[in-house]
């Protein structure tokens, strides 16, 4: 029961900082575009993004797979679970190209090498893709918590 609870509880602290931290790196990356010196709160926001993504996946797999809600036969079942799936799925593959170039800059200003930030424009659209996916989510975990679509695609 505690351990549920805990479970519950981290797994809203992911979306307590997750949401911020996309907004604040969509901020960041539109800033950059025209002030390089805006860098430092994208890798500040994205440090915090990837927090929240190890503390969503981890809490929800448990939450999912493991014994302490309301077991996985339920949760595959559930319509409203598998298209919050899909949409934590899209979300990832959106958020693939940023991680992989956020690394290299990442690495790059570590060397001390200059860092193209000219593909800013795209990740601040790509970045808005994931706050509205972000916001779209918790709408599907409800309706799935309370039996909504259970049953829908078999
Ligand atoms: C691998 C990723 C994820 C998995 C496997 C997962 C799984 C789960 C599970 C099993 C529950 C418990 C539902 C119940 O009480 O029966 C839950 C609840 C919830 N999830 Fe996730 N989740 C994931 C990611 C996310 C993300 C990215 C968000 C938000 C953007 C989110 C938002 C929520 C919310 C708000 C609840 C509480 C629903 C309620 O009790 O009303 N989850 N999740």
């Amino acid at each position: 029961m505690i351990s549920s609870a805990l479970l519950s509880t981290f797994h809203l602290f992911a979306l307590a900082i997750g949401l911020p931290a996309v907004v604040m790196r969509g901020k960041a990356l539109k800033e950059l575009q025209t002030n390089p010196a805006a860098l430092e709160r994208v890798f500040f926001a994205d440090n915090l993004w990837g927090i929240a993504a190890i503390l969503w996946i981890a809490t929800g797999l448990f939450r999912a797979f493991g014994s302490f809600e309301k077991g996985s036969g339920y949760y595959l079942h559930s319509g409203t679970f598998l298209l919050k799936m899909g949409l934590f799925a899209v979300l990832f593959s959106l958020e693939l190209l940023p991680m992989i170039t956020f690394i290299k800059w990442r690495i790059a200003q570590s060397k001390g090498q200059p860092i193209d930030t000219s593909r800013a424009g795209l990740f601040f659209k790509l970045n808005t893709a994931e706050v509205v996916l972000t916001i779209a989510m918790p709408f599907f975990a409800s309706m799935m918590a309370r039996g909504i679509g259970f049953g829908w695609f078999g």
